[in-house]
């Protein structure tokens, strides 16, 4: 099968410099047409900086990276410094980038390519805040029939929220945004903490990844030692999820997963739960079924691909 044309939206953020990564070490599963970065873990000037720190650390400074929303659609930014540190990388000691940052805006680059490209080719895989996604969508509504799938991490339904007490941090930062999406009609796979937080880097799993002994191992090893603390602290969890990777290790291998196609609609006004993922796993309604909400995973074999892929850069 030819490889998967995506764009990724990213918001790095270890977990997603790790999930860019493996994106970048399988190009016979994927072509990454462009990282376009948003504001969420960290501000936009980081995000995107981030994102283009990340594409040197795999030596693929051919890879066009833009910046696109520095906040949501509808409200004040929300970061997340508290778990990714104050550059949003911390962990490793990483140059600052040489590349240069593309000067179209993101949204711009989604509409274009995805009016550039063959109708239904292209899967955007949003990693943070779907700000820029619906913000394209709005600009141009004709894309949406053009996108082949969303594939995003986002979300929560048995394992609740990890912002509040009801919602998720990528879908609570911009709630508006993630309404745009979900209710878009466009095919959705949904990688949300119920599967997420299977994906624990324990101490044995980062070991093997360090085992490799390449700058890219070193440098995500160290980035999973510095991000584990607020999850091991909060959870008591063995280890950092890797939320985001999730996202492109389903682009190369869909059957380490399992979910449901079910429906899933966003709390927009709740203060108390608002940006909350109402996630009808059970099917006790009859509202249209708009999403596969993933629930779980094969975590040795997802760790297995992992580590061989990092190994390739
Ligand atoms: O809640 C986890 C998500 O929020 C991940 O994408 C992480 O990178 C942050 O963006
Ligand atoms: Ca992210």
């Amino acid at each position: 099968m030819a490889a998967q044309k995506i764009i990724i939206d990213t918001d790095p953020g270890q977990d997603d410099a790790v999930a860019i990564l493996l994106a970048l070490a399988s190009p016979e599963d994927i072509e990454v047409l462009g990282i376009t970065a948003v504001a969420g873990n960290v501000p936009l000037e980081l995000t995107q900086k981030n994102a283009r720190i990340v594409c040197e650390l795999a030596g693929r400074t051919d890879i066009p990276v833009f910046a696109g929303c520095d906040r949501p659609m509808n409200r004040p930014l929300v970061t997340a410094e508290h778990v990714h540190g104050k550059t949003g990388l911390d962990g490793p000691t990483l140059p600052d980038p040489q590349m240069p940052l593309q000067d179209r805006h993101a949204v711009d680059f989604i509409i274009d390519t995805l009016r550039a490209e063959p109708e239904g080719t292209v899967t955007l895989c949003p990693l943070g805040p779907l700000t820029n996604i619906a913000t394209a969508l709005r600009k141009a509504p004709d894309i949406a029939a053009r996108i082949r799938r969303i594939v995003l991490m986002g979300g929560a339904y048995f394992e609740v929220g990890n912002i509040t007490p009801a919602a998720e941090f990528n879908i609570y930062v911009d709630p508006e945004a993630a309404d745009v999406v979900f209710r878009s009609g466009i095919e959705l796979v949904v990688m949300p903490l119920d599967v997420t937080h299977r994906a624990l880097v324990t101490g044995p799993r980062n070991a093997a990844i360090r085992a490799i002994g390449t700058p890219v191992a070193e440098a995500v090893a160290d980035m999973t030692d510095f991000f584990e603390r607020f999850d091991k602290a909060k959870y008591g969890s063995d280890g950092a999820p890797l939320h985001d990777p999730c996202v492109t290790a389903w682009l190369i291998a869909p059957d380490l997963f399992t979910g449901r196609h079910i429906n899933v609609e966003i709390e927009t006004t709740s203060p108390l739960t608002l940006g909350m993922t109402v996630a009808d796993w059970w099917g006790v309604t009859d509202r249209p079924k708009n999403a596969t909400f993933i629930g779980d995973l094969d975590s040795d074999r997802f760790f297995a691909l992992l580590t061989e892929r990092l190994a390739r850069l």
